[in-house]
C-alpha cells in the first residue's frame, strides 16, 4: 500500500494516516519520525519481565489510563484492530494444536515484555468470534453468552465478523501500534528492544481487508476535514466526530460490572463491535448546537444549556438524572424530541449502565465513521442497550430520534474475550480436554 502524502499534512494527520495505512514500510516512516523529534528521551517504557505477575483480566485497561479531573478515563489515542483467520491444520479433531497454543502464548508475552501495559505503552486484548467456537464439539459452557452477530435495527443489513479473532492494539504512540502488530507477525527482529520469542504467522492469518483503525483524543476529529464527508464545521476541541465528550465515568459500567464472574472464563468479558459510518454533513450543516444537544443528550440538556461547547460543562456524569431518563417518553410526545443518552440509559439495570464503551472514531474506507467497540458480562446486555437506543416504542419521528438518522451500521461482531490465562486458542469447554 502506499504511502500517505507528508507535505500535504500536519504531523499529527500523517501519524494516524500511517496507522490507517499500516504495514512495514508506514511503520520504518512513523519510526523516522518519531526518531528524528525525541533524540535522546522519551524513550517508549519497557514491559515486564515476568507477565504472570500481570492481571487476570485483559481489559482490565483502566488503571492503565489517565484520567481528567472528574475521573474520567481518557482512551488511547490509535487503535488498530486486527482481524485475524487460523491457518489451516491448527486445529483438528483433536482440538488445538498444543504446540500452536504455545506460539500464540508466547507471541503475545513478548508484547508484555516489550512495552508497559498502558497508554504509553501498549494496552491490547484478544477476542474470539462465535465462528471460532463452532469447531468445538463442546459448546460453551452455560455462564458464557455468545450468540452470532445479528442485524439489531429493522432494515440494517450488516455484514458479520466470521473470521475467529480479534486484537484490538491501543496506545498513545503510533509507532508502537504498528510495530507491536508487525513485530507478531515475524516482520520486526525486535519490539521495543524485546526479540520476539514466537510468531503468530503460521497459526493465523490477518485478514487485511479487515483491518480497522482509528482515533480518539480532543481536537483531532477536526484534523480530519481532508477526508470526504468531514465537514469544516466540526468543533475544533472536541474528541468525538459528532463533536461532543463521552464515556463520562458515571455512564460507564465499571470493569467489574462487565466481568465475568463464573465458571471456567471467568475473568473474561464479552465484547461487541459495531462499525459504522455518520452523516456528519447533515449533523453539522442542518443542525445547530441546540438541536444537536437535544439529540444526542436529551432536550433538556439543551434548555439548560448543561453541556457547553463540546461536553466541558459535564463533569464526571452525563447529566443524565432519573428523572431526565424516565421523562424520554414525554419528551418524545411533548418536545418530539429524545437524546441518545437519554434512551440508551433506559437499559440501566439498578441505576447502573451494563456497557464499557471503548469506541473510537476511524476514516477507514476514506469516509468517517466510528467503531464503537464496547465490552459487557454478555451480550445480551448490548443488545438491550441497542434496543432502548432504537426507541422502537417511542412516538417521535426517525429524524428527532436521538442520533439514528444519522449511523449506518455496516459491520457487527461479537467476541468472547477470555481471562489472560486462556487467551491463547481456548477450548470451548476449557473443563473437558480440546
Ligand atoms: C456515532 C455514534 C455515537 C455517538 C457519537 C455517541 C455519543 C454518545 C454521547 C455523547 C453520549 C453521552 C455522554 C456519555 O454518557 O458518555 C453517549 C452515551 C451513551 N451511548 Fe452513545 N454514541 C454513539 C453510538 C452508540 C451506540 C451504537 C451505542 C450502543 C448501543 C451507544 C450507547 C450509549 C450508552 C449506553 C450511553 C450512556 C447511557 C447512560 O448514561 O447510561 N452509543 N453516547
Amino acid at each position: 500500500m502506499s504511502l500517505p502524502d507528508r507535505s500535504a499534512l500536519s504531523r499529527r494527520e500523517y501519524v494516524r494516516a500511517l496507522v490507517a495505512t499500516g504495514g512495514a514500510t508506514a511503520l520504518s516512516a512513523c519510526l523516522e519520525l518519531s526518531d528524528s523529534e525525541n533524540e535522546d528521551e522519551d524513550q517508549v517504557p519497557a514491559g515486564v519481565d515476568d507477565p504472570s505477575s500481570l492481571p487476570e483480566r485483559q481489559h482490565a485497561w483502566d488503571e492503565s489510563l489517565p484520567a481528567d479531573g472528574d475521573e474520567n478515563v481518557r482512551p488511547a489515542e490509535h487503535h488498530v484492530l486486527v482481524a485475524l483467520s487460523l491457518d489451516d491444520g491448527v486445529a483438528n479433531g483433536d482440538g488445538i494444536d498444543p504446540d500452536a497454543r504455545e506460539t500464540v502464548e508466547d507471541a503475545l508475552r513478548t508484547l508484555e515484555r516489550a512495552y508497559e501495559r498502558s497508554n504509553d505503552g501498549l494496552l491490547f486484548t484478544v477476542g474470539y468470534t462465535p465462528s471460532y467456537f463452532d469447531r468445538f464439539e463442546e459448546p460453551l459452557p452455560e455462564s458464557v453468552h455468545l450468540p452470532e452477530p445479528e442485524p439489531l435495527r429493522e432494515g440494517e443489513t450488516p455484514a458479520f465478523d466470521e473470521f475467529d479473532a480479534l486484537l484490538h492494539l491501543a496506545s498513545d504512540r503510533p509507532e508502537v501500534v504498528l510495530e507491536a502488530e508487525e513485530g507478531l507477525f515475524g516482520e520486526r527482529e525486535s519490539v521495543n528492544g524485546v526479540e520476539p520469542e514466537a510468531e503468530l504467522s503460521g497459526v493465523f492469518d490477518r485478514e487485511d481487508d479487515r483491518r480497522r483503525t482509528g482515533f480518539v483524543g480532543d481536537g483531532l476529529p477536526a484534523e480530519r476535514t481532508d477526508v470526504p464527508g468531514v465537514p469544516e464545521t466540526i468543533p475544533e476541541d472536541a474528541p468525538f466526530f459528532m463533536g461532543f465528550r463521552s464515556g463520562f465515568v458515571d455512564s460507564q459500567a465499571s470493569e467489574d460490572r462487565v466481568t465475568l464472574e463464573s465458571g471456567p472464563f471467568a475473568g473474561g468479558t464479552t465484547q461487541q463491535v459495531s462499525s459504522m459510518e455518520i452523516n456528519l454533513e447533515q449533523w453539522f450543516d442542518q443542525e445547530n448546537h441546540y438541536q444537536r444537544v437535544s439529540k444526542l443528550f436529551s432536550p433538556e440538556h439543551a434548555d439548560e444549556e448543561a453541556v457547553g461547547e463540546v461536553g466541558e460543562a459535564l463533569g464526571a456524569t452525563n447529566g443524565l438524572t432519573d428523572e431526565r431518563i424516565a421523562a424520554t417518553e414525554d419528551d418524545a410526545r411533548g418536545r418530539g424530541v429524545v437524546g441518545h443518552a437519554q434512551k440508551a440509559a433506559r437499559a440501566r439495570e439498578d441505576g447502573e449502565p451494563p456497557l464499557l464503551r471503548r469506541d473510537f472514531n476511524t476514516v477507514d474506507g476514506d469516509r468517517p465513521g466510528l467503531h464503537f467497540l464496547s465490552l459487557q458480562r454478555e451480550i445480551a446486555d448490548f443488545v438491550r442497550v441497542r434496543e432502548a437506543m432504537n426507541g422502537t416504542d417511542l412516538d417521535v419521528a426517525t429524524a428527532n430520534n436521538g442520533i439514528l438518522h444519522y449511523l449506518f451500521v455496516d459491520r457487527r461482531g461479537n467476541y468472547l474475550v477470555p481471562p489472560r490465562s486462556l487467551r491463547a486458542l481456548p477450548p470451548a469447554d476449557p473443563n473437558g480436554d480440546s
